[in-house]
């Protein structure tokens, strides 16, 4: 069918046509942010999920629907090796400028942004890669230690203070948590902590791969009581049934039950998969309604089409023996696998495969479900694993 109206959107962090099965995280998240916004107890949240599940898009969503409630946001991405003064920095000095524009807590704005200057002034000598412009000079002693529990503390306290005069919260959706520095970690969590205790509403609203959790508990004893741990999983039956059915009705197009099942059934409802299988069935169909053996033709374009992108760029990023590693647990199935096995696998002893562990988890390409095991965090990477390693001699 023409491709131009094709609605499917496979891609990192790109908008479904129909956000499917999320109904509910994003009423949890409403409810928090405004029950911080009233003074209220209310847990910040952190999403977690393997890739693709589509972690991204929902925070999208919900930083658009927490604005349009009148929140202020702060929208950050993670990547690896950035700090977090470095990325919040510039997001934080922008909500204070939007908060300043209202005259009746104008002062409180300001004090804030003086005391964003002092931080970021105070900081830059061990996080160099914080770069902001200055819009009033520091207040000498406000947030200007030079240390970052300490200042980040103070910083989002006196920006708190702001927002609750002005009727509003601070919300500060962070993607990809998990690449944060334990340290840094562990300052933002001290600092929210602080501003929970004085009612202040600063809400994190974080998402990440499930070993977000344990780099949370291990960077924070406490952390894994102060944060509500929503779990952005695959879709259910009905749920990815609507995320192909909706958008296709949408374009006047219909499809057969057993196809739709064979879709659900092969994506396994990963929402990224879902995205490709509607996309590749589309684009085989002639015309509506979208069959069986359309799917089944289009399951071979959609794996290629996942084999050159979504597996292929995690793949490229490995190291020789980090992909020796995958393809031994691949060898075992799609997991979560023991240490040891893997190491039987390789015919190695575990103890000198810990390091090539340590890096992947470090990649974000493995995490460990409970101790001792270790899982995959792209969805059926076992088998394209086995895809593009199949010879024998992978084994050192
Ligand atoms: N609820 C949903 N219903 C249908 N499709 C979805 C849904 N959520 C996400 N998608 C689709 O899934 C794909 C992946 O989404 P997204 O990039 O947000 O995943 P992610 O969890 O952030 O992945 P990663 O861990 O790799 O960053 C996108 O193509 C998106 O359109
Ligand atoms: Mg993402």
């Amino acid at each position: 069918m023409d491709p131009i109206n094709n609605p499917f959107t496979p891609g990192a962090g790109a908008p479904p046509p129909e956000l499917s099965g999320r109904d509910e995280t994003r009423e949890r998240i409403r409810i928090a942010i405004e029950r911080s916004r009233i003074g209220r107890p209310a847990k910040s949240l952190l999403m977690v999920g393997l890739r693709g599940v589509g972690k991204t898009v929902l925070l999208d969503r919900v930083t658009k629907d927490a604005a349009a409630a009148g929140i202020r946001t702060l929208r950050i991405e993670a990547p690896e090796k950035r700090s977090l003064p470095a990325l919040l920095a510039p997001e934080l000095r922008l909500a204070l400028l939007q908060l300043s524009r209202d005259k009746k807590i104008k002062d409180l704005a300001g004090r804030a942004l003086r005391a964003l200057a002092g931080f970021a002034r105070a900081l830059k000598v061990k996080y160099q890669d914080i770069e902001i412009g200055f819009d009033l000079d520091p207040e000498p002693g406000l947030a200007d230690n030079g240390d970052l529990e300490h200042d980040l503390q103070a910083l989002l306290e006196v920006a708190g203070e702001a927002a609750r005069s002005g009727g509003t919260a601070l919300v500060m959706f962070l993607d990809e948590l998990h690449y944060v520095e334990e340290e840094e970690l562990a300052a933002l969590i001290i600092a929210l902590h602080r501003c929970a205790q004085q009612q202040l509403p600063v809400v994190l609203v974080g998402a990440g791969l499930p070993q977000l959790r344990g780099r949370m508990g291990k960077a924070k004893s406490y952390a894994e009581r102060l944060f509500d741990f929503p779990e952005i999983g695959p879709l259910g039956g009905e749920e990815a049934r609507a995320a192909i059915r909706k958008p296709l009705e949408a374009q006047g197009v219909s499809i057969d039950d057993d196809a739709l099942d064979l879709i659900v059934e092969t994506t396994g409802g990963y929402p990224y998969f879902l995205q490709e299988w509607g996309k590749h069935s589309w684009e085989v169909a002639l015309a509506s309604p979208i069959s069986k053996s359309d799917v089944e033709q289009a399951s071979v374009t959609a794996i290629a089409a996942l084999d050159a992108s979504f597996f292929r760029v995690r793949f490229d990023r490995l190291t020789p023996s980090e992909k020796r590693y995958l393809r031994a647990m691949a060898e075992l199935g799609p997991g979560p696998h023991r240490s040891g096995d893997i190491a039987d696998q390789l015919g190695r002893q575990v103890t000198s495969l810990g390091p090539t562990r340590s890096l992947l988890i470090g990649k974000g390409m493995i995490w460990s479900p409970s101790h001792g095991d270790t899982a995959f965090t792209v969805p059926l990477f076992d088998q394209f694993m086995r895809r593009i390693m199949p010879e024998a001699d992978w084994k050192i």
